[in-house]
């Protein structure tokens, strides 16, 4: 069989679809340099799986209806030695499916399924090495409430909000309301489980804010409504590494044209940059004592939240006082953050080389433990001295 292969995974079913595929390009562009043999796997809009040269190119994304048409379907599949591979079908009269056999997965989701802990729950369940957090960190990243309620337990301090759900609401929104007008106007309402900036509003008063928190609802069940952060500045800071051998990267400040980085600011700013194309500060022009705490902050959530490989830890500050907050964890960010690498004097081939050995690294450990018992329990002669398998007798 030929080398096995780095397998890089994105699109997928997702609000952020586009993001994830320029985040892809951009990384099997820097990969280019690096010995790995690399094979695609797209997921649609639609959630079919893809596979095939064409896919690593961005020009091929610009139709595609037309794209499945130059591309094989594919498919984890576990091979005679209990292997995980990845076939893919058959693509023209005489081509034949090809078995791939698989190195690690590196994880370029951003958004819904991909990032939320269920594409990792797959990669642990085909017992495939995979970049970036697990199933935990992955879900918590995630869920914009959970991860502050998390925080705010530790003394890590987080912006005052409002749970709604969409069963609340429905019920009856008056007291909901009421708990959120004690926050104070103006608020940001958001979807717990999106990013990207989409459905995100900022409420100045009762009537925006109904408006918001129904327009919102159209994305998720459940929202978080908080006080603003005014006058506000953004900080950012990546983490890279596994458990206790962290490392924080510069921290930026993202800049935006409105009040809120909108989802046009961060991704089409320039076509095909992604998230590097966003204008920003690197790095953040605050004090020497603010960069610090941020950066240990960012330190201890990436232990906190029990993160791996590559996150970017997002902090909200308020520009007098200098009070900062912990406003969400990225576990994909847009374009793995590579420019606050090069600003730490990390390549971007570096940083992908590092995730996938620590993919590989975790998945070692992972398969060194005890997983399962040799004995089978269920033999004939243990299975006699267990009771109520045959009813009463
Ligand atoms: N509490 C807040 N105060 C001020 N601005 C906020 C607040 N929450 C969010 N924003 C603005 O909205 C943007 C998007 O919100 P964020 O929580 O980062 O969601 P997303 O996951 O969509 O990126 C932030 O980058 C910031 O500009
Ligand atoms: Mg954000």
């Amino acid at each position: 069989m030929s080398q096995p292969a780095v397998i890089i995974a994105f699109g997928g079913v997702s609000p952020e679809h586009e993001v994830s595929v320029i985040t892809a390009m951009q990384a099997a562009a820097a990969l280019k340099e690096k010995p790995y043999r690399l094979v695609p796997l797209y997921i649609t809009k639609q959630g079919f799986w893809f596979t095939g040269p064409r896919l690593l190119e961005l020009e091929t994304y610009k139709d595609l209806k037309s794209l499945e048409s130059e591309a094989h379907s594919c498919h984890f599949a576990i091979d005679e030695h209990g292997k995980t591979v990845l076939l893919s079908g058959k693509s023209g009269l005489f081509s034949k499916p090809e078995t791939i056999a698989i190195k690690a997965v590196i994880v370029a989701f951003h958004g819904s399924e991909g990032e939320n802990g269920s594409f990792q729950g797959l990669c642990e369940q085909y017992n495939l090495p995979y970049t970036g957090c697990g199933v935990t960190a992955s879900a918590l990243g995630m869920d914009k409430r959970l991860a502050k309620r998390i925080c705010k337990s530790e003394g890590i301090p987080v912006v005052d909000d409002v749970w709604v759900t969409e069963t609340d609401w429905s019920a009856g929104p008056d007291s909901i309301i009421a708990d959120i007008e004690k926050l104070g106007y103006p608020v940001f309402v958001k979807p717990v489980h999106l990013g990207s900036s989409i459905g995100v509003m900022k409420a100045r008063t009762r009537e925006d804010l109904q408006e918001a928190i129904e327009t919102a609802f159209r994305y998720d069940s459940h929202l978080i409504v908080e006080k603003a952060v005014s006058p506000l500045i953004e900080i950012n800071c990546s983490v890279l590494g596994s458990g206790a051998d962290a490392e924080a990267s510069v921290c930026e400040q993202p800049l935006s044209r409105d009040e809120l980085l909108s989802f046009e600011d961060k991704y089409l700013g320039d076509a095909g940059k992604g998230m590097a194309s966003a204008t920003r500060h690197i790095p953040a022009p605050v004090s020497d004592e603010l960069t610090l705490v941020i950066r240990e902050t960012s330190l201890r959530l990436f232990r906190l939240l029990d993160c791996s490989g590559l996150v970017r830890l997002d902090f909200l500050v308020e520009k007098e006082s200098g009070t900062f907050y912990f406003n969400e964890i990225n576990t994909i960010p847009g374009s793995f953050s590579f420019y606050l690498w090069d600003k730490s004097g990390s390549t971007f081939p570096g940083i992908l080389d590092k995730m996938i050995q620590i993919a590989e690294m975790r998945h070692r450990e992972k398969n060194g433990r005890v997983r399962s018992y040799e004995t089978n329990l269920l033999s004939t002669k243990a299975v006699r001295g267990l009771k109520g398998l045959k009813g009463k007798g």
